[in-house]
Formats: structure tokens, C-alpha cells, sequence
């Protein structure tokens, strides 16, 4: 089967195209057919071997994928032939406290991930396909909406009237103002465009904050709160727009520590404390979140937002083009 490797060496010049072979599935393995992948930060951060250096080469990127089951191996009870499926971040994580093995089983680095035309997996380690969606669109749940979802309605305990800040109109962010909007909470979005902002607006995000044109764009999430702040945020910047996150809470308020897109800076940790700020550090999150959340997406029949769709055998443009960052939503990759 076609895949994409990272080999030889860490960097996006060594993405390759390469051959692997049609693995049966063992007992209580499943082959997927994957039909199409989708494309988070964390890959771009892998492949460039910035996420874990001692990651072994060469491996297959990506975290993200939906496809249908093809084989099953003895002894599977999940699955059978034909069901639509989306292969879940961490594959041993079904619910309950991460432990570190479990989080050690993640896909697209360490182990293999979904830039392939099939994949063999455990049958544990897939949930169904929400039917209202097509596999492009299923491509982009496991791990940016998953994330999205376990800060707010998993750790967040987002009530309806909250006010939720998004920082820029990336996968994670974009996910997690359609998620505030699905629990009745307003939302508050920053972005470096305002051609951005305006979409931002249409996807339901009450106000936009051009943090390009408002440097200090907390004092604007305080404006625009009243001088209250935000409930909820939606941390993806990391060191760098940290101190700004914890200016833009309520005291009390929660942050989601999610991403490190904008950094390094210096952090005032006082300011925290003084602000009695709760801080829930994310990883992804487990197959019960991912099936609670499908089920609310099917409900609300929300789509996710695809920005671009890139054939197979152009991978190497849609890094490139997540790494431009000019997209907002999602970035995925088709495999016909
Ligand atoms: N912990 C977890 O479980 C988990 C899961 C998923 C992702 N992550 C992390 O979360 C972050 C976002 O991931 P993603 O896949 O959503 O990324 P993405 O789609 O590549 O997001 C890129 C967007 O983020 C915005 N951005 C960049 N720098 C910013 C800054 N300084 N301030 C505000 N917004 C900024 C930009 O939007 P605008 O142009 O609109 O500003 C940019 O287009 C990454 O660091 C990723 O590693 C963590």
C-alpha cells in the first residue's frame, strides 16, 4: 500500500513516498482502509523532529484519519466488514486518567500514523464514524476536535451563558468555538486577520480580536467583557501569549493548556495565583470523550471546518501549506 514516510533524516524535505505491505490483521486487529487524513500542528512539529527527537526513523505521519474496516482478525467483536471508522490519538487510551504507557501509544509518532492507504490496528483502538459526516470531514476529529472538546466540556464544565476566549483560527481553536456555541456560551476569538476574523464571525464567534493590530489584545477581551473576563480559554500559544491568557480570565477563571504555536517569552506565574487561576494542562483526550463528543456533533449535525482538501500524492504541499498558516480550520488529504 502507498504511504508517506518521514525518512532518513527529520525535516519536511524528507517526506517520502514509499510502499508498504497489505499487513492481515492478527486476533483482535482490524485493517482500515484509510480514505483520508487530516493534518494537525503536531505534525508539522514531528516531522521536523521538534516534538520528540528521539522519535525513530523513518515513521508514518499523522494522528488523523477516518476509513472503512476491511478485514477483521479472530476474535473481533467491535467491527465488521464495511463499518466507517476513525482510528482514535492515543490507542490504548479508552477512558479513565491517562497513565504514561498509555499516553506513549499515540499515532503518527511513536507509533505509525495515518498517512497510508491501510492500517492495522487494535480493535479498541477506532470509535464509529458519525454518520452525518464524510470521511474528509471525519478525518479531522481525532485528535483537534477531541482536544477542543476534553478542555471544555470534559475539564472545562462549560455551563451556557460562560464566555469562552479562542485564541487564533487554527484546527483546535476553530473546533472549540463551535463547541462553545453547541453548549450555549459566547465566544471570543483573537486572530491575526481580519479576513480571518470575518469567517470567525459567520462560524459564530460573537467578537474577534486582531492581535496583530491589538498587540495588548487582553485589555480588548476586558473591554468586551466589561471589565469581567473570560471564563474559559482556549490556550494555544503557549509561553508566548500565556501571560495575555491569565490577564484575559476572570479570577478564577480556567485555562486549557494546549499548544505552543507562539513563544518562547517569560511567564508571570504570581499573576496566576493571585488571580486563583485553575490551569488543566491537555492531552488530546480518550475514546469515551471521542464517542460523547460524536454523539453531540450528530445531534447538532455540525460539520467541521475544512479549509483545503490536498490529494494523496500532494502531502508534502499540505504541510507546507499548514505551515504557512494561512489556513483556518482544517487541513486534510485525500486518498482516493
Ligand atoms: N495538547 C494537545 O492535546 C494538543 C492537541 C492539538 C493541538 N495542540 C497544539 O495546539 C496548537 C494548535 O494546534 P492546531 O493544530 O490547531 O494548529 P494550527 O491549525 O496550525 O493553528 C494555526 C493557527 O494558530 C493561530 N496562531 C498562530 N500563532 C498565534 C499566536 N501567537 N496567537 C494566537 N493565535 C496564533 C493562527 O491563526 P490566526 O491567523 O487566525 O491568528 C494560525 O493560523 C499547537 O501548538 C498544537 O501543537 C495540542
Amino acid at each position: 500500500v502507498r504511504a508517506w514516510e518521514v525518512s532518513g533524516a527529520f525535516g519536511l524535505e524528507n517526506l517520502v513516498a514509499t510502499e508498504r505491505p497489505d499487513a492481515e490483521p492478527g486476533p483482535g486487529e482490524v485493517r482500515v482502509r484509510v480514505r483520508a487524513a487530516s493534518l494537525n500542528f503536531r505534525d508539522l512539529l514531528m516531522a521536523r523532529g521538534r516534538y520528540n527527537p528521539r522519535q525513530p526513523l523513518p515513521f508514518v505521519p499523522c494522528s488523523d484519519g477516518a476509513g472503512v474496516v476491511d478485514a477483521v482478525g479472530a476474535g473481533v467483536t467491535r467491527w465488521k466488514v464495511g463499518d466507517r471508522v476513525c482510528p482514535i490519538f492515543a490507542q490504548s487510551w479508552h477512558a479513565g486518567p491517562p497513565t504514561r504507557e498509555l499516553l506513549a501509544s499515540t499515532l503518527g509518532g511513536p507509533l505509525d500514523g495515518t498517512l497510508r492507504e491501510a492500517m492495522v490496528v487494535p480493535e479498541g483502538a477506532l470509535v464509529a464514524t458519525p454518520a452525518h459526516l464524510d470521511d474528509v470531514e471525519a478525518a479531522t476529529l481525532p485528535c483537534a476536535a477531541v482536544t477542543a472538546w476534553s478542555a471544555l466540556a470534559v475539564h472545562g464544565g462549560l455551563k451556557a451563558g460562560e464566555t469562552v476566549l479562542v485564541l487564533g483560527t487554527g484546527g483546535v481553536s476553530i473546533f472549540a468555538l463551535q463547541i462553545a456555541r453547541l453548549f450555549g456560551a459566547r465566544v471570543i476569538a483573537t486572530s491575526s486577520s481580519d479576513e480571518k476574523a470575518a469567517r470567525a464571525v459567520e462560524l459564530g464567534a460573537h467578537e474577534v480580536v486582531n492581535y496583530r493590530t491589538h498587540p495588548e489584545w487582553w485589555r480588548e477581551v476586558l473591554r468586551l467583557t466589561d471589565g469581567a473576563g473570560v471564563d474559559h480559554v482556549i490556550e494555544v500559544g503557549g509561553a508566548g501569549t500565556f501571560d495575555q491568557s491569565v490577564r484575559a480570565l476572570r479570577p478564577g477563571g480556567h485555562m486549557a493548556l494546549i499548544g505552543v504555536l507562539a513563544g518562547p517569552a517569560e511567564i508571570n506565574l504570581t499573576r496566576m495565583l493571585m488571580m486563583n487561576i485553575r490551569a488543566q494542562g491537555i492531552v488530546v483526550g480518550h475514546r469515551a470523550a471521542f464517542e460523547e463528543m460524536n454523539r453531540a456533533l450528530a445531534l447538532h449535525g455540525v460539520h467541521p471546518v475544512i479549509d483545503r482538501v490536498f490529494a494523496f500524492d500532494e502531502a508534502p504541499a499540505a504541510f507546507a501549506h499548514l505551515a504557512g498558516a494561512g489556513h483556518l480550520g482544517k487541513v486534510c488529504i485525500r486518498l482516493d
